[in-house]
């Protein structure tokens, strides 16, 4: 029997698929940063192989993974303090995919709402990528015994199935060799919505730019899309319980209360009573505040490539030092010829 010894890691990962959204940045990223520190060790990642279970043109996909890592690294990642790396150069995520692939079951994979989502009507058509992506994204974590995962509220069932896969390796070879990994789902902007229909999520896929803001956004468009943002017609409530069943506002307050770093209750107290009209411009103040200086130095650390790659290449062997160990073991494991 393989001893556990989980020392306490974070894992997260972003796709690489278009821009970067006000909804990544407030349900993951500032996670990220605020996690950053002696409590755990945390290993970023940019995940360009799951970007491609959908068409990705070879030259955007270049320009949005090293986007991303910019985005990662202006919002406050420091690539010295977190391990910050691109999927593919960690070839053991993909090789530890492969075996669960063989642990998962078809069934737990037709259960996956993000493939139905995706996938459309015509399923049949879709990558097999794409149907086995959550296998992928469990070997993401557990490639690196991570023991917590920090992500927005639609990642919640890809990680309960990172949990089966975990529990039905440990079980079927007899070891206490994974991690029962904990999901971080917290704080006020777990579901950010999109701002043109506070039902829906809001979506780098979304069709509508004005339905999102892009971390590239300068100041004018922010300001721009929250005040053609949609609401409804009454004012802001005092209370919390005067948000129910008025989506596009509950969503506009939480975005603030977020990005004020305060519970709704005080913002309520400060706004309570004021017309969509007087607040949408303190909101777009706060917003611009926090994501004009980060959109200035995305574009600048994108004016020189060679750098990001450097440090990707740095993360990538700092991760396989991690990585390369555990896949050993699971060799062993299941039984494959020692090297
Ligand atoms: P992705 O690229 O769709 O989103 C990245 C992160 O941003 C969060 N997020 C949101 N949070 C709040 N409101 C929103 N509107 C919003 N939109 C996106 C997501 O929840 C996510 O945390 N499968 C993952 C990527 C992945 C991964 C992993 C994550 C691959 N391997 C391992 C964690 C661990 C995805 O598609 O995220």
């Amino acid at each position: 029997m393989i001893q556990p010894s989980f020392a306490p890691r974070v894992f997260s990962g972003i796709q690489p698929s278009g821009e970067l959204t006000l909804g990544n940045y407030l349900g993951a990223i500032k996670r990220f940063v605020d996690m950053q520190g002696p409590e755990f060790e945390t290993v970023y990642c940019m995940v360009d192989l799951h970007a491609m279970t959908v068409w990705q043109e070879p030259h955007d996909l270049l320009k949005s993974t090293r986007e991303l890592c910019a985005g990662f690294i202006a919002s406050g990642i420091d690539p010295e303090r977190s391990i910050l790396i691109c999927q593919s150069h960690v070839p053991e995520h993909a090789q530890l995919a492969w075996i669960f692939n063989c642990v998962a079951r078809v069934g737990w994979m037709q259960r996956m709402t993000q493939f139905k989502d995706k996938a459309g009507k015509n399923s049949q058509r879709a990558s097999l990528g794409l149907f086995c992506y959550p296998a992928l994204m469990a070997a993401d974590i557990l490639i690196y015994h991570a023991t917590h995962v920090p992500v927005g509220e639609d990642q919640k069932q890809h990680l309960e199935l990172t949990r089966d896969i975990a529990a039905k390796f440990n079980h079927d070879y007899g070891v206490e060799f994974f991690p029962i990994t904990e999901p971080v789902i917290e704080g006020l902007a777990t579901r950010v919505m999109s701002l043109r229909d506070g039902t829906k999520k809001m979506s780098k896929s979304d069709p509508s730019d004005m339905s999102r803001i892009n971390l590239t956004d300068n100041s004018d468009t922010i300001a721009l899309k929250i005040r053609k943002a949609r609401t409804d017609t009454q004012s802001l409530p005092s209370e919390p319980d005067g948000l129910k069943e008025r989506p596009e506002a509950q969503n506009l307050v939480n975005i603030y209360a977020a990005l004020a770093g305060q519970p709704i209750e005080k913002v309520l107290e400060e706004i309570g009573g004021k017309q969509f009209s007087e607040f949408k411009p303190l909101l777009a103040d706060l917003a611009v505040a926090e994501l004009a200086p980060i959109s200035t130095k995305i574009k600048k650390l994108t004016s020189d490539t060679s750098e990001i790659d450097r440090i990707l290449r740095r993360g990538a062997e700092r991760a396989r030092h991690i990585t390369h160990p555990i896949l050993e073991r699971v060799y062993q494991i299941v039984g494959m010829v020692p090297k």
